[in-house]
């Protein structure tokens, strides 16, 4: 994909719903009893690929237009598949389904294409055989051949990384153990699997201990009954439209009904601090998720304290964690720079998301030092067009396509099929967006 420069970002839109929000409904619809209607289902690759398993475990799911019909097995009560379970390129697949197969009493086989089959596993496989499901891997990597158990073993079970997908895969089991199963957060993550839990009235509690620590408690074997969902627009997506926008002066984009959960937001918050004009309007709820419709002026206006090295370090990491990659590309522009610390986990993403945004920032011109666990990038570099290559990671090319845009020259992003993992129609938008 050949991507030229633009001026300003303008426009009105409405983004496909949240992926995260849209594994969950459809993974949790599938537990429920009788139908649920999911609206604004997202349209990414990954959630199909969620689909298409759950289809394979004997879920009817019907589409009419982007809404789904998905008519609920109950706890325990889907087939054995009759072929491998094909996760494509996405780990939440893969790691919230693994959690739901462990409660079966039948074998199944999780598997991806070749990113995914490099992924670690043993962050789920441990604890999934700690509550009595067998489970084999290639030394801790796809495919997972898993033997379920029914019923499970519940567990107390503090989470080694803070990882949204490992969290929601225990509490899935845990709908399948006896007893309570708790999942102990020291640093919070996307707290989705709790939110759709509780809307579909499932027997989960959160509740703050007195170390600042969260612990999320499920009652195994309790049924719940099929629901109406409907899926706020998807904020990682959101972000990469809203950085062309920050970044290009004389923007004006508004997004409507846009995921405001606080475990998401944080990219926005960061954009404001460095003096991005965000205003929120029509903040609600839907099916216990916050949205509201956003608009954002560009460009970048940091106030005077704002002006040397933006640090991002610590528990702030997995609330941004889809969105480093743009932030590195939004600090090559910063009059300070930017340092990314404690990110390792950015290394077992679609790709080595550390390597593969350092070695296409420098494509472009900047000066960037790389860490065990971040990166360092100088700020106010003006970059150049150049040949960006996605590593087939769809995070990569749509940061890379915003880079593209601030860019003297045009760029070329190889590989930039791959956007269609989260963000099919990506470049289509852009161009209607993008004001030259
Ligand atoms: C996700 C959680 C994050 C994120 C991924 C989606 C989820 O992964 O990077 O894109 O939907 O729970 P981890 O929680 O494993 O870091």
């Amino acid at each position: 994909m050949k991507v030229r420069p633009a001026q300003r970002i303008i426009g009105d839109i409405t983004l496909s719903g949240d992926k995260s929000i849209s594994h969950r409904a459809a993974i949790v619809a599938s537990l429920a009893r009788g139908p649920s209607i999911i609206t604004n289902f997202s349209h990414s690759q990954d959630c199909a690929s969620t689909l298409n398993c759950l289809r394979d475990i004997g879920v009817s799911v019907a589409a009419e237009g982007n809404t789904w019909r998905v008519l609920g097995q109950g706890l325990g009560d889907f087939t054995r598949p009759a072929k491998s379970l094909d996760c494509g390129n996405s780990g939440s697949t893969m790691r919230m389904l693994a959690g739901l197969l462990a409660g079966q009493d039948f074998t199944s086989e999780l598997t991806g294409d070749q990113s995914l089959s490099s992924r670690p596993m043993r962050r789920i496989i441990e604890p999934l055989e700690m509550m009595g499901a067998q489970i084999e891997s290639r030394d801790g990597k796809p495919p997972l051949r898993i033997s379920g158990s029914r019923p499970l073993r519940s567990i107390q079970y503090e989470l080694p990384v803070a990882s949204a997908q490992v969290k929601s895969c225990v509490l899935l089991a845990g709908l399948h153990a006896e007893g309570r199963t708790s999942v102990i957060e020291r640093v919070r993550t996307r707290d989705h699997t709790e939110r759709m839990l509780s809307w579909y009235k499932a027997p989960i509690e959160v509740r703050d201990r007195a170390n600042g620590d969260a612990e999320i408690s499920i009652a195994g074997g309790t049924p719940f009954f099929g629901r109406e969902v409907g899926i706020p627009g998807d904020p990682s997506s959101a972000a990469v439209i809203v950085a062309a926008a920050a970044l290009l002066p004389g923007s004006n984009l508004t997004i409507h009904a846009l995921s405001l959960n606080r475990t998401r937001t944080q990219f926005l918050s960061e954009l404001n601090s460095l003096g991005a004009e965000i205003t929120f309007e029509e903040v609600r709820d839907i099916c216990n998720e916050p949205v509201g419709n956003v608009q954002i002026k560009g460009g970048l206006n940091p106030s005077s304290d704002k002006l040397g090295l933006k640090r991002l370090s610590g528990e702030l990491i997995p609330h941004l964690i889809d969105e480093l990659p743009l932030l590195a590309v939004v600090g090559s522009q910063l009059p300070g720079g930017l340092e990314i610390r404690d990110a390792g986990e950015l290394r077992v993403k679609e790709s080595d998301r550390l390597s593969t945004t350092v070695q296409n920032l420098r494509a472009m011109g900047a000066e960037v030092e790389e860490y065990p666990d971040g990166l360092a990038v100088t700020g106010q570099t003006k970059l150049r067009g150049a040949t960006l290559d996605s590593h087939g990671d769809h995070r990569i090319a749509l940061a890379f396509a915003v880079a593209a845009l601030l860019a003297e020259g045009e760029s070329e992003i190889k590989g930039a099929e791959c956007v269609a993992v989260s963000f099919p129609g990506f470049f289509n938008l852009l161009e209607s967006l993008a004001v030259r």
